[in-house]
């Protein structure tokens, strides 16, 4: 059911890379809702994933644009206003990867160019959306700048290398970032942590499918889905949660303030 919470809202959807992606969910859900939007993502992106499919379901325009690249950046959003023909009230940080894992480095060898080009364009690619936007004056007042993290920024899960510093310096990002955008221009930022969910960047972290199962087993409602996640950050680009900034909010379904539940007693108990 739609309720037109976007309606007149513009925006900017970095991430979509494929039908599981989230941020490919949360296009069609801002569409439903009303909202007009660019779709951007790395032009290497471009040609291995669907984002034109997509594209043409939401009648939106994509504006190729590597996210750790200044210049892309500044393109993207003068494309961006042209194209939706004024300033922009949304912006979803939906990237993430490194280089370290996908090429299954262990935690004691990785390589420190890799371990730089996961923090730059897993974190501060943060940062750099929004000084352009800020240096470019393209937000609207009471706009709302989300990115999208996981709870290893606060908690070990081994396997997830130095996506774990990526995030927490994401995380981290949205604070100060989100003092800055609140007192210049009313603008909130904020990272949700979202529940380990089957995309192209989740499953490349290998044992995905236990901590998964695990996370699941964890989690009083379970797993939030990627569908689950778009709804949310549908709510958080809408005017009802306009004082909502400088936080890093949960959406797991409740696994971030479990103990141990009847699930993984259970499973442990044979
Ligand atoms: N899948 C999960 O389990 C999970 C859990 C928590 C948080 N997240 C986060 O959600 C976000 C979206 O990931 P996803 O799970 O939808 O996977 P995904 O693989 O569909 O999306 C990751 C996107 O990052 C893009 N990207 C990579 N390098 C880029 C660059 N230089 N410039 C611009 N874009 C670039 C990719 O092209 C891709 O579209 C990521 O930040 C991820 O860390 C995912």
């Amino acid at each position: 059911m739609a309720y037109q919470l976007l309606a007149g809202k513009r925006g900017i959807i970095f991430g979509a890379l494929d039908e599981n992606s989230i941020a490919w969910k949360v296009a069609l859900k801002a569409k439903e809702e009303g909202a007009t939007f660019t779709l951007t993502n790395a032009p290497i992106a471009m040609r291995m994933g669907k984002i034109n499919d997509l594209a043409a379901q939401c009648d939106a325009k994509v504006i190729p644009a590597d996210a750790t690249s200044l210049e892309d950046i500044e393109k993207l959003y003068t494309a961006s206003t042209d194209a939706l023909g004024g300033k922009i009230d949304f912006i979803l940080h939906s990237i993430g990867m490194s280089p370290n894992v996908r090429k299954q480095r262990t935690y004691g060898n990785l390589n420190y160019d890799w371990f730089q080009k996961t923090l730059d364009i897993s974190g501060l690619s943060f940062h750099k959306i929004m000084q352009v936007a800020e240096k470019m004056d393209i937000m609207n007042e009471w706009g709302s700048i989300l990115a999208l993290t996981y709870i290893a920024a606060q908690r070990n899960f081994p396997d997830y290398s130095d996506m774990a510093q990526a995030k927490s310096v994401l995380e981290s990002i949205a604070r100060s970032y989100g003092y800055r955008f609140a007192k210049s221009k009313k603008v909130r930022v904020n990272t949700i942590s979202q529940s380990p969910t089957k995309t192209t960047a989740g499953t490349g972290i290998s044992g995905f499918d236990v901590f998964y199962d695990y996370s699941n087993k964890m989690s009083p409602l379970g797993n939030a889905s990627a569908e689950d996640c778009a709804n949310y950050i549908v709510a958080m680009f809408s005017d009802f949660t306009r004082m909502v900034t400088m936080q890093n909010l949960m959406h797991d379904g409740g696994f971030s303030s479990s103990g141990i539940t009847e699930e993984i007693i259970e499973s442990l108990s044979k």
